[in-house]
């Protein structure tokens, strides 16, 4: 650690012990704090989060000012938006703050959420890339989740920071975050040398079922990783899950609503599809042929085939023999 990070580290730390107290000790944090525990939050998951609340003010320039730090580092530290006179003001303000640890644990970026969604302003504003943080290597949760993760022997990979702590709380432990929807190559090459068996656990919107399926894509070009996906009901996402059937019922499903991923993608691929005519059924079936082609184990391309077969009234040789050509063309 050259002292450059190691001086923008300590910055972090710093506002994150600040942002940290000012929830949990002040008058100003009260609203975001009644909001977390509103959200089923415990306070030792707060604690052991290290929530924070950046208030509607000024707060860590002066804080900085009066410990005389260097006016560069504070500049690269994306912790403050500079205007046109060079002067620094708090990047965050009005926000709950989400400390974001690098993979040795050590502070390298906030998140911060808005009390009640709004149109113009994003609901999660993050730090932006600088010396310590890269938005698509960093993995949240990861330091802490390292040990459950080689325990359970597989990691669960969620949307966002509020899945991962809300699953932490009901005993979850081995909960990381991609930032946001997108999985990225480079966050890939992280979790797999910690472990080969991941379950993707997407919110079960629109969004996060495009997310799932694109996950999945990436992931499967890595040929070893195991990969399952969770799929929640209704739309919900896993904090809604628990908050809606509690901490057991959460427990439960991630243990077992795992599916394989052609599983999932069978199911993708019908979504907004009536097939209540014949030329959207062979539309349906032509999109699933390049994904049973895949399919290497010869009991699960039974088992889909036979299903597949059941389903459209179907002679399972026809479906065979189609799946011959796909073979035979990709080749
Ligand atoms: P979601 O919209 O699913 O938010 O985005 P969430 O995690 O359920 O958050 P809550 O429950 O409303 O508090 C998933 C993730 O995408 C990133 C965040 O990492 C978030 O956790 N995101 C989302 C952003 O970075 N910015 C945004 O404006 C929204
Ligand atoms: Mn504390
Ligand atoms: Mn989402
Ligand atoms: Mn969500
Ligand atoms: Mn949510």
């Amino acid at each position: 650690v050259d002292s450059k990070t190691g001086q923008l580290i300590d910055l972090h730390e710093q506002a994150a012990k600040l942002y940290h107290h000012i929830l949990v000790n002040t008058e100003m944090g009260q609203p975001a704090l009644d909001y977390l525990h509103q959200r089923g939050l415990t306070d030792a998951t707060i604690e052991q989060y290290q929530l924070g609340f950046a208030p509607g003010q000024r707060l860590l320039k002066p804080f900085f000012d009066q410990r005389q730090a260097d006016y560069q580092l504070l500049r690269q530290s994306g912790l403050f938006i500079e205007n046109t006179q060079g002067e620094l003001r708090d990047r965050f303000t009005e926000r709950v703050m989400f400390p974001l640890r690098n993979a040795s644990g050590h502070v390298a970026a906030f998140s911060g959420r808005v009390l009640k969604k709004t149109e113009d302003q994003p609901k999660y504003l993050n730090s932006p890339e600088t010396a310590l943080f890269t938005k698509s290597r960093l993995l949240f949760n990861f330091d802490l989740a390292r040990p459950a993760i080689r325990q359970a022997g597989e990691v669960t990979l969620f949307e966002g920071y509020m899945d991962v702590i809300s699953a932490a709380q009901a005993g979850v432990l081995n909960g990381i975050a991609s930032m946001g929807t997108s999985l990225t190559t480079e966050q890939i090459y992280a979790i797999e040398r910690t472990t080969d068996k991941i379950n993707v656990c997407y919110d079960g919107d629109t969004p996060g079922q495009r997310a799932t399926q694109r996950a999945i894509g990436l992931l499967q070009q890595h040929s070893h990783l195991q990969v399952s996906v969770i799929q929640l009901p209704e739309g919900q996402d896993p904090d809604e899950y628990r908050r809606a059937h509690g901490d057991e019922a959460f427990q439960q499903v991630m243990q077992s609503a795992k599916e394989t991923p052609i599983r999932f993608q069978l199911r993708y691929l019908r979504r907004d599809r009536a097939l209540d005519t014949d030329s959207e059924r062979l539309a349906y079936l032509n999109d699933v042929m390049p994904l049973l082609a895949q399919v290497s184990e010869p009991v699960a391309l039974d088992l889909y085939l036979n299903q597949l077969a059941n389903e459209f009234q179907l002679d399972k040789s026809a479906l065979v023999a189609q799946l011959k050509q796909v073979r035979q063309s990709t080749a």
